[in-house]
């Protein structure tokens, strides 16, 4: 009989050797410790035997199954942490460095309106800021844009319903809200609140209705600038203009303005640019922003006398300008959060 014991041990104990599975597990346990299992059937067999063989047996049964639900237990404790640990994965080995020390970074259209201010600065600028909910007066009216103006249509503008109110945003009239589709109103916003001479630059974001593509974002961003002083003549915005560029792209970029035509300003022109080192852009004349004198209407309608008071504005956009110092060729990069593209624009930092 205790021979039998040990066999029924030593069995399971081998057994429980290539079991790996609680299902498994469970299913070699019944076949000794279960209702039908091996040792509950020697000890079904202790009734027929002499009352007086019965204690001692009776002992090494209990004795048995003791040992044989440690074994049990143990086992299954190394089942478990087995699947867990196939769960988990590789062992970690916490002194290791870690795999990136990445921390974070700045976006590279921050980047670029950093790097647009500071020059700015330089020359006695300093920054305007408004909100990118506007009114259609301030983004169109006062900025000397017709009624008929394909800007002003429900196609190319964000509005906002009739019953909008945003309490925040001083109207005109009783115009219509909407998102602003430059920082040009920025412009209107300074006018009304200081006294020239101004000189600022207004960098935000801006929407229009546009399908999204390569070269379109129904959300972009541009830095306005404004200069109001007596006497301001084309030859001042085309040396801050120089300056500017010459800052950003380095001392061999060419420019020259190109005529064209704004409501806001009079004349209007087109800055093109030509530089040796913006990759395949490079040694050909390329548009990268508008401008020119500020309309003596704008200048009437805030009320400064155009006799007195003359300036220029520009508008530049930021992405544009990213786009050309960098050498990316999809508008779309900026805006999908792919750590693989915004990484490159923060070396060092
Ligand atoms: N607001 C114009 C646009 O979004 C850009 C612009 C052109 C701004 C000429 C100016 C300017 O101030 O003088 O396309």
């Amino acid at each position: 009989m205790e021979k039998d014991l040990q066999a029924i041990v030593e069995g399971a104990a081998s057994r429980l050797k290539t079991v790996s599975s609680r299902p498994d597990w469970e299913s070699l346990k019944a076949t000794v410790l279960g209702p039908k299992g091996s040792l509950t059937q020697i000890a079904k067999g202790i009734g027929q035997l002499p009352q007086e063989d019965r204690p001692v047996l009776g002992q090494l049964i209990n004795k048995t199954k003791g040992e044989l639900e440690g074994i049990f237990k143990s086992s299954l404790i190394q089942i478990e942490e087995k699947q867990n640990l196939e769960a988990l994965g590789e062992k970690i080995d916490p002194t290791l460095p870690p795999p990136s020390n990445f921390t974070g970074g700045t976006h590279p259209l921050t980047n670029s309106r950093r790097k647009i201010v500071s020059i700015f600065r330089k020359i006695g600028f300093t920054v305007a800021e408004a909100t990118e909910g506007e009114t259609e007066w301030f983004c169109f009216d006062a900025l000397n844009t017709p009624d008929d103006h394909p800007a002003r249509d429900a196609q190319d503008t964000l509005f906002l319903n009739e019953e909008a109110s945003w309490n925040n945003i001083t109207r005109k009239n009783e115009e219509a809200y909407l998102l602003r589709t430059h920082t040009s109103s920025v412009q209107i916003r300074t006018l009304f609140r200081e006294k020239p001479p101004i000189r600022i630059i207004a960098p935000g974001r801006c929407f229009r209705r546009d399908t999204v593509d390569a070269t379109h974002s129904a959300n972009f961003h541009q830095t306005e600038g404004l200069f109001i002083d007596k006497q301001v003549t084309i030859k001042d915005l085309k040396g801050v203009l120089d300056f500017f560029l010459k800052e950003l792209f380095g001392n061999k970029v060419e420019t020259r303005l190109r005529p064209s035509f704004f409501p806001f300003t009079e004349p209007s022109f087109e800055v093109d640019l030509r530089a040796p080192n913006i990759g395949k852009l490079s040694d050909r004349w390329i548009e990268i922003m508008g401008c020119g004198m500020v309309d003596p209407k704008v200048l009437e309608l805030v009320e400064l006398d155009p006799l007195e008071w003359s300036g220029y504005a520009f508008g530049i956009g930021i992405e544009r300008i990213t786009m050309l110092l960098h050498g990316i060729d999809d508008i779309r990069h900026f805006y999908n959060n792919d750590l693989r593209f915004l990484n490159q624009f923060n070396h060092g930092s």
